[in-house]
């Protein structure tokens, strides 16, 4: 939301919408906390994930005090506040970075990763890529030698072997912290560490075969491609990704966290392999607090790829740990877009809804999924994003994704009063706020039901979660139980757009359907079978 009319959301803009998230009656949306993607300091190579300040609020936002009337109206509200911790790298532009590159003996050298050239064509040290295009090396006239960059030229990565880049990051967190910040998403932590040896990472994936994951048939078409030839870079992260080290810097910061009962982390830490992935929970539940799976962001419409998925994932966690679970987020084409097709995408948004607040964990939900805003077509001159303006039109990057909010069916779909910074989505007249608000068949009444009733459910909330059935009669549903004490929930959701009879696990007991996807659906006690209409999922208590 734009408060000053210059097309750019900024902090007054959310704190004049904190009533809509969580006014602490059912007529808001209920949610308990808010992560938000970087607002630091900027030159905005990378929509804010190069920052120049990592203690100051860009002034394209706001300033410290919105910062701080936002952190205490939201508390007020019992809404956290969860800030992005961009520390893989920072901006070329960075006081840190100047000072690196300044000359061979700064003292802040050693804060980045510097290399000679290789050969007497002085060639890049190694054969890493950064993601976005081309190698992860450029070569600093200046001072002759290259620094690394796991993404654009203008975001150097730190050299997280230096301690005094450990002590320098220690001291961000602890400032936000001080501020009042309840948490951190770690952006790309899998990356911190390096090779000591800076050895040539392997071409290409050759791993499709012990895949825990089924290549094409889980994962969509372009998700399998991208995967099976390691696009964009063409090579595995072997020796740029994923490196023991890692680990121990996590525990650095899980040791902050400690001493500021009641924050969180969640990690965006991605890989091929679940177990890989979990293992940055720690050992002794001593690093991330939570990370997301990102493997759930890339499967076909298909009730046994989702079962798989979430059953891989918990089994792959320690016992004891937390998933995080979200379905969109600012690097991929929204969830509702990927499924949308025959005209029955408003169907498979409530679905994904559904099931997003149902599986165990803490759900995320991506700015406007409530209201199942759609992914915006851009033209080259709209975009923004450094992807889509390297591979465009090949891909149009994730400005798609990252566009306005729809507030109401006024002029810029009530955001702004000036042109909005990217176009808006399609369809602004159908999917906004106001006219969804009024509609208690709509999804934004659903998923405020849905979200308000999870709160007072303590099988949603913390309870135990089991898929029911095996994988191969998943063909249509995906059934789960959430059980804590003596709640036991059961979630039925249909894939498939034709009727499924579905019955209820034997037993001398009684099925209540709590709700429905399907707002035409009466409620019902006494359920030995459901049946489901197509794309329709529902809540059933189980009453002894
Ligand atoms: C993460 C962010 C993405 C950004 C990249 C580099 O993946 O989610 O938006 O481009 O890191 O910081």
């Amino acid at each position: 939301m734009d408060s000053n009319s210059k097309g750019l959301g900024d902090l007054q803009g959310i704190l004049s919408k904190l009533d809509y998230l969580n006014d602490g009656t059912q007529h808001s949306l209920g949610i308990d906390a808010i992560w938000f993607s970087p607002f630091f300091k900027s030159p905005d190579y990378d929509y804010g994930y190069d920052i120049s300040d990592y203690c100051q609020i860009d002034p394209r936002y706001g300033s410290l005090d919105d910062f701080q009337q936002l952190l205490e109206e939201a508390h007020e509200r019992s809404i956290k506040v969860i800030v992005d911790l961009v520390v893989n790298h920072t901006s070329h532009l960075h006081p840190w970075f100047l000072e690196s590159r300044s000359s061979r003996d700064s003292s802040k050298r050693n804060w980045y990763i510097w290399e000679d050239g290789r050969g007497k064509k002085n060639r890049p040290p190694n054969n890493w890529r950064n993601h976005f295009f081309g190698p992860a090396w450029t070569w600093d006239e200046k001072t002759e030698q290259y620094y690394l960059h796991s993404f654009l030229s203008e975001q150097p990565d730190l050299n997280w072997r230096n301690p005094e880049v450990m002590e320098a990051v220690g001291d961000v967190i602890r400032y936000w912290l001080n501020f009042g910040v309840d948490g951190f998403r770690l952006d790309v932590a899998h990356h911190y560490s390096k090779d000591q040896k800076m050895r040539n990472n392997p071409l290409f994936f050759a791993g499709w075969k012990d895949s825990t994951v089924k290549f094409f048939s889980d994962r969509t078409f372009m998700a399998g491609l991208m995967k099976l030839f390691a696009l964009p870079t063409m090579q595995i992260g072997k020796y740029n990704q994923h490196q023991p080290e890692t680990h121990e810097i996590l525990k650095g910061f899980r040791n902050i966290f400690n001493q500021y009962p009641g924050t969180t982390s969640v990690g965006e830490i991605m890989g091929d392999n679940p177990e890989l992935i979990a293992s940055y929970y720690g050992q002794h539940s001593d690093e991330l607090h939570m990370n997301f799976y990102f493997e759930m962001l890339h499967l076909r419409w298909k009730a046994s790829a989702f079962r798989r998925c979430v059953d891989r994932w918990e089994k792959a966690l320690p016992s004891g740990s937390w998933p995080a679970h979200a379905l969109s987020n600012h690097d991929i084409t929204r969830a509702i877009s990927r499924y949308d097709f025959d005209n029955r995408g408003d169907d498979r948004a409530r679905l994904l809804m559904l099931m997003l607040l149902t599986l165990r964990g803490t759900p995320f939900i991506y700015y406007g999924e409530e209201i199942a805003m759609r992914e915006a077509k851009l033209s080259r001159e709209d975009l923004r994003d450094p992807v889509g303006l390297k591979w465009y039109p090949l891909h149009e990057g994730r400005d798609g994704c990252r566009t306005p909010m729809q507030w109401s069916g006024d002029i810029n779909a009530g955001f702004s009063n000036a042109k909005p910074w990217l176009p808006l989505g399609p369809d602004t007249d159908q999917y906004n706020v106001s006219v969804m608000d009024s509609d208690q068949q709509s999804i934004l009444s659903f998923t405020k039901k849905l979200i308000w009733m999870r709160k007072e459910m303590p099988a949603l909330l913390e309870g135990e979660y089991k898929a029911i059935g095996e994988v191969v009669s998943s063909k249509h549903c995906f059934c789960f139980e959430r059980s804590a004490g003596k709640q036991r929930l059961l979630i039925y959701l249909n894939f498939s757009l034709q009727r499924q009879n579905v019955d209820l696990p034997g037993g001398n007991f009684a099925g209540r359907l709590l709700l429905s996807t399907n707002h035409e659906r009466k409620s019902e006690n006494n359920l030995s079978t459901v049946n489901l209409d197509g794309l329709e999922g529902c809540i059933i208590e189980i009453c002894p």
